[in-house]
């Protein structure tokens, strides 16, 4: 099509829909996604396959997941590939089957005729020889009719990916990030207006991959930001091993509560697998991450192909040879077991969680932890704040490390959530280099976010505070406000 044409074509329709997506229904934002990339279905049912439920009876794939409590499916688009599997027509026809089976949709566009990920992310041959302000053009149009398409069959998206882990931009060389952040930015951007010209009210994610990778993450959505990229969402990958999942689920939630705070944006973990074959060890990651997720805020967990056995070479599905879902897919069908225990956090001056003291940060008596301590005012009412997220409501014990060189108790009144508690006791520990633990403190905390504070009830001010440690399963630090 010729481009100008195609401009002025795709303003009217642009006009049309925008008119049309104000009566879609509102996204059902407020639940928690879990779901699944099947977009290999089409191609592995025409090629023969079916799958069967846990007790072996042959059903529709769709309705397997969702009898393992998934509500969303994620399908991805390529531009012109071989055989035409990702191609709009396969991914209309899919979208299509995923709402009339209920489900939330998400669509993630790969800007190539094959796969992008972080090692390849290949121009279409369409595409191959324009210039620069065309690619961009092109990724609009793309965009669009795409988007439009499925407009046309009822669908608007919960959810829009614009490139597929993206680590290092998208279309190279003119899209590689580490080379050229700005055209990054850009080709982000006629991603994100095309989708919201069609769909106003789907969230346009960028997903980068290794969702434990924060400095990877700081990276990218930094150089997003200083180009002035507009998205809504950071998306991210997750494919541990059974001896690494704890480390890299504990550096992930860190990672999205970091993605949280500093880009005031949501997150989401958009692709996750494991090995087919380690069915408990990926059932105890899964539950994990999705807990993690629920803690650090984010907005769902989706496994990739789930589906796949025997195929293509992939190994990282949740399914039996048998043709039978691997037990991993039940970390999805939550309530069953409770959430891992154990978890504790100790939040530190330096660390997320801590939220200020009505005073100074000092480090001049040895012995502390972490960076330092919190100095309060010597005056009523002078308070330390921290914030601490809970998984579920439930009772959580809190105990502080402290020193206090006068020969008086300095006492502080707890406040959680904004109501008085208890008094804790931090007396005399001798000097202000000799440091312990309060005694503990066991409280009721709410799922979610929970502000937790010591004020003093004396002018002498508070002890020094060295730390609070939180112990209880599922707590983790939470930013503050
Ligand atoms: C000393 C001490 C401080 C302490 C203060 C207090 O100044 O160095 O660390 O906070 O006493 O009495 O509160
Ligand atoms: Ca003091
Ligand atoms: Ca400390």
């Amino acid at each position: 099509m010729d481009e100008l044409n195609g401009r002025a074509r795709a303003a009217t329709i642009t006009a049309l829909f925008l008119l049309f997506s104000f009566y879609a229904p509102a996204a059902s934002a407020q639940t928690f996604a879990k779901g699944a990339d099947v977009s290999w279905i089409t191609q592995m049912e025409a090629s023969g396959y079916r799958w069967q439920n846990d007790n072996g009876t042959q059903q529709d794939l769709l309705q397997i997941l969702k009898d393992h409590g998934m509500n969303t499916i994620r399908l991805r688009v390529w531009v012109n590939p071989s055989g035409g599997w990702n191609g709009v027509n396969d991914v209309v026809a899919k979208a299509i089957r995923a709402k009339n089976a209920g489900f939330r949709i998400m669509i993630d566009f790969h800007y190539s005729d094959s796969w992008a990920d972080p090692g390849q992310q290949t121009k279409p041959a369409a595409w191959r020889t324009h210039t620069f302000e065309q690619l961009m053009a092109d990724v609009y149009q793309h965009t669009f009719n795409t988007m439009n398409t499925l407009a046309t069959n009822g669908i608007f998206p919960e959810w829009v990916q614009v490139g597929n882990e993206t680590n290092n931009g998208m279309l190279w060389e003119d899209g590689r990030a580490s080379a050229n952040m700005r055209n990054y930015a850009w080709l982000v951007n006629s991603g994100y207006d095309a989708v919201k010209a069609v769909s106003p009210n789907s969230k346009v994610i960028v997903h980068v991959s290794n969702g434990y990778d924060n400095a990877l993450f700081r990276w990218n959505f930094d150089g997003l930001r200083s180009n002035g990229a507009r998205w809504d969402i950071i998306g991210m990958s997750l494919y541990p091993e059974p001896g690494n999942w704890q480390t890299l689920n504990s550096q992930t939630l860190a990672n999205m509560n970091d993605m949280r705070s500093r880009y005031g944006k949501g997150v989401m973990i958009v692709e996750v697998g494991m090995s087919w074959d380690q069915p408990t060890a990926s059932k105890a990651f899964l539950q994990d991450i999705i807990a993690k997720t629920r803690a650090a805020g984010g907005l769902g967990v989706l496994y990739w192909e789930p589906q796949a056995y025997n195929w293509q070479g992939y190994s990282k599905g949740a399914w039996n040879t048998n043709g039978r879902p691997t037990i991993a897919l039940d970390a999805f069908i939550e309530g069953s077991t409770p959430p891992p225990p154990g978890n504790s956090v100790t939040l530190q001056e330096n660390l997320t969680g801590f939220c200020g003291v009505d005073g100074t940060v000092d480090s001049n008596h040895a012995g502390y932890t972490g960076t330092g301590f919190a100095n309060s005012n010597n005056a009523t009412n002078a308070g330390v704040r921290w914030r601490v997220n809970a998984i579920a409501a439930g009772n959580y014990t809190l105990q502080w490390r402290f020193a206090n060189g006068t020969t008086g108790n300095r006492p502080g009144s707890l406040r959680v959530n904004g109501t008085t508690v208890s008094t804790v006791a931090l007396p005399a520990t001798g000097a202000w280099t000799t440091w312990t633990n309060s005694a503990s403190v066991t409280v009721a905390l709410r799922a979610g976010a929970n502000d937790i504070a010591l004020v003093a009830t004396t002018s002498g001010g508070l002890a020094n505070v060295d730390s609070l440690t939180v112990n209880g399963s599922g707590a983790s630090a939470s930013a503050c406000n």
